[in-house]
């Protein structure tokens, strides 16, 4: 995983848990009076329920304190206020309940459609560096932690604190000084308590992380099953799973032992001192009038019912932050805006025609890596067909995505019709670029539904033309349920040449002006490869394609042949021309006998050419 949470500092996290909290406040806001009604019902609940009915039972104990002999009709309206109070109470709840439902299943639905807006919005660099389980475990937990961090809103927080207005005024009534002692001890808590929250917070963000940890590892785990069992890895890939569990389980012990050692070590005694306290207080200002037994009774009954939000303190605190850390995990993938994004005011793409031209290109994949590209150009004109051969690790892939721009050059321009790629909004750029990356995955949807990713809108007969060209066809139409097959995860139950024959079928659907084929036919057997060689050449008439092979015989009748190493073009020409310089390309065509590059060809003394293309 690129980032280690554990080492990460705390400005880091309090400004992910920022972002959290503004977002989920944006929910709250999206609907204002339900949400009001949502923190004010309970609130108003529990004054009818917890603290009004004890004032009717204190006025009625007083007229028997003053041994006043009372007849039914004399009770009957303390027993009517006392129903009436509850009851309205219960009513409060049944609609906050209904409320607080509706928010919170609004606010979980944007969120989760949020979250995977934002992760689309990612560059591929962010994908190939966080693990997908750990990345989907964040994104749910983001969107699902609104309901946890609203329930503990409505629920715990607003009638625990709330209600505190309506008891100091009844306080006040009887003695100022009750409401003195009571707020005092609640603020003393609050203050001694809120420096080890902050400490503790982040004792939960590295358990957090933990448990990112150990969720990634699962899901890569399975993700790789077939390494798994090919190499019998089970027992290691347990051993590595224990030590994570191990880990987290250490984690998460040391966060609830800092709560319950530290932070209850200050709630428990406060909270036992506040009650005695009150008691104290309440005889103390006993002084001249009947309202004394009423005075002791309320104070006695309110200091422990407002009392319990300190108690609860702990629970509510613990429930609030693990919830919040959690979501803050997805949020602090946000910090970072994408590293690919589209220019402030993207231009309309409408490009000249569809050459390609590189011109003085850098390029490097980390700051501490060398360049893989410094200085390269190179000019592929309108409709022309190039070939880009060279050793594995040349750089060939990686100039396709630099052209899809799935990352950004360092330096130098790449343009198509005379247009900067970094001009236009990426989507307009990949929409005339068709590519059959080196290893194609797939959807586990259908094949059709696989193949009409090149044209969502593509009728049936459409698709089955693209697969007839790309000739996928022919094993599809064998297959038990022909084009309604789902294909697996990543696609893995198709063959991978299959998969490539999907792959080309799902360009051709496209039927973009600019084709790139990044060993497109490298698995399939020489007469297959030969069969959609004749199927390509068709559909590359009148269009831009850069094909890249390892086999020469695929680009052999390409218009010009590029070969590449370390990032360099060290030869270019027809192939003709390559085999007449003698070079080489000649010496790989030597090498191959219509398979691969044979290992043993250095190219590495070679001179890089200047292309005169640019
Ligand atoms: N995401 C990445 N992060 C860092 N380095 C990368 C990344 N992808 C590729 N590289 C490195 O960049 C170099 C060029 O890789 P690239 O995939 O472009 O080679 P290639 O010419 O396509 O090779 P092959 O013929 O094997 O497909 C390699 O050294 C590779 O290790
Ligand atoms: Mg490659």
């Amino acid at each position: 995983m690129s980032t280690d949470t554990t080492t990460r500092p705390t400005t880091r996290l309090t400004a992910a848990i920022r972002l959290v909290l503004a977002r989920y406040y944006a929910q709250a806001r999206r609907m204002p009076f339900m949400t009001l009604g949502c923190i004010l019902l309970p609130a108003a609940a529990d004054i009818l329920s917890y603290y009004a009915p004890p004032l009717v039972v204190a006025r009625l104990l007083g007229r028997f304190a003053r041994s006043e002999s009372l007849t039914a009709t004399d009770l009957l309206p303390y027993v009517l206020a006392f129903a009436g109070l509850w009851i309205v109470g219960q009513i409060c709840w049944r609609v906050a309940v209904i409320l607080i439902t509706r928010v919170e299943i609004y606010g979980l639905e944007a969120l989760y459609i949020e979250a995977m807006d934002e992760l689309l919005a990612k560059d591929l660099a962010f994908f190939q560096n966080n693990y997908a389980g750990s990345l989907t475990k964040r994104a749910l937990g983001y969107a699902r932690r609104f309901e946890d961090v609203f329930d503990v809103l409505v629920f715990q927080i607003a009638p625990g604190v709330i209600p505190l207005a309506f008891v100091s005024v009844v306080l006040w009534s009887y003695s100022p000084w009750l409401i003195v002692v009571l707020l005092a001890m609640l603020g003393t808590t609050m203050a001694l308590v809120l420096p080890l929250i902050r400490r503790r917070q982040v004792l939960v963000d590295v358990r957090e992380a933990a448990s990112n940890t150990l969720a990634g590892h699962l899901a890569d785990s399975i993700s790789n099953a077939e390494v798994v069992r090919a190499f019998a890895r089970e027992p290691d890939e347990a051993h590595i799973h224990a030590l994570n569990v191990k880990d987290y389980g250490a984690k998460t012990m040391r966060s609830w032992d800092y709560q319950n050692f530290r932070i209850d070590m200050i709630t428990s005694p406060m909270f036992v001192a506040t009650n005695i306290l009150g008691l104290v207080a309440a005889l103390a200002v006993r002084g001249s009038s009947s309202a004394s037994l009423e005075a002791v009774f309320i104070t006695f009954s309110y200091y422990s019912t407002a009392t319990r939000v300190m108690w609860e303190f702990n629970r509510i605190y613990r429930g609030l932050e693990g919830a919040i850390t959690d979501a803050a995990q997805f949020a602090d993938l946000l910090l970072e805006p994408p590293v690919v994004s589209d220019a402030e005011e993207a231009q309309a793409f409408t490009p000249r025609d569809h050459s390609i031209t590189l011109s003085d290109v850098r390029f490097r994949y980390g700051p501490s890596q060398p360049p893989l590209f410094d200085g390269l150009s190179l000019t592929i004109p309108h409709a022309a067909k190039f070939g880009l051969v060279g050793r594995s690790g040349g750089g060939k892939t990686t100039l396709t995505r630099l052209l899809l721009r799935f990352s950004d050059i360092e330096g130098g321009q790449i343009l198509i019709g005379g247009v900067p790629i970094d001009a236009v909004p990426q989507s307009a750029l990949r929409k005339t670029i068709a590519f059959v990356p080196q290893d194609p995955s797939m959807f586990h949807r259908s094949i059709a539904d696989n193949i009409r990713v090149g044209r969502p809108e593509a009728s049936d007969a459409d698709v089955r033309r693209a697969a007839d060209l790309a000739h996928a066809a022919e094993f599809i139409e064998t297959l038990p349920d022909g084009y309604a097959t789902m294909v697996g995860e990543r696609g893995v139950k198709l063959s991978g040449g299959q998969r490539q024959r999907v792959a080309i079928a799902r360009a051709i659907l496209k039927d973009a002006p600019i084709l790139i084929l990044d060993e497109a036919t490298s698995s399939l057997d020489s007469e297959s490869e030969a069969s959609i060689q004749d199927a390509l050449l068709t559909l590359l008439k009148g269009r831009t394609a850069l094909v890249i092979a390892h086999r020469l015989s695929t680009v052999r009748r390409m218009d010009e042949l590029i070969i590449m190493d370390n990032g360099r073009i060290v030869e270019r020409g027809s192939h003709d021309t390559l085999l007449a310089m003698n070079g080489i390309y000649a010496a790989l065509w030597a090498h191959q006998s219509g398979g691969f590059l044979g290992s043993d060809v250095a190219t590495q003394n070679s001179e890089p050419v200047t292309s005169p293309g640019t």
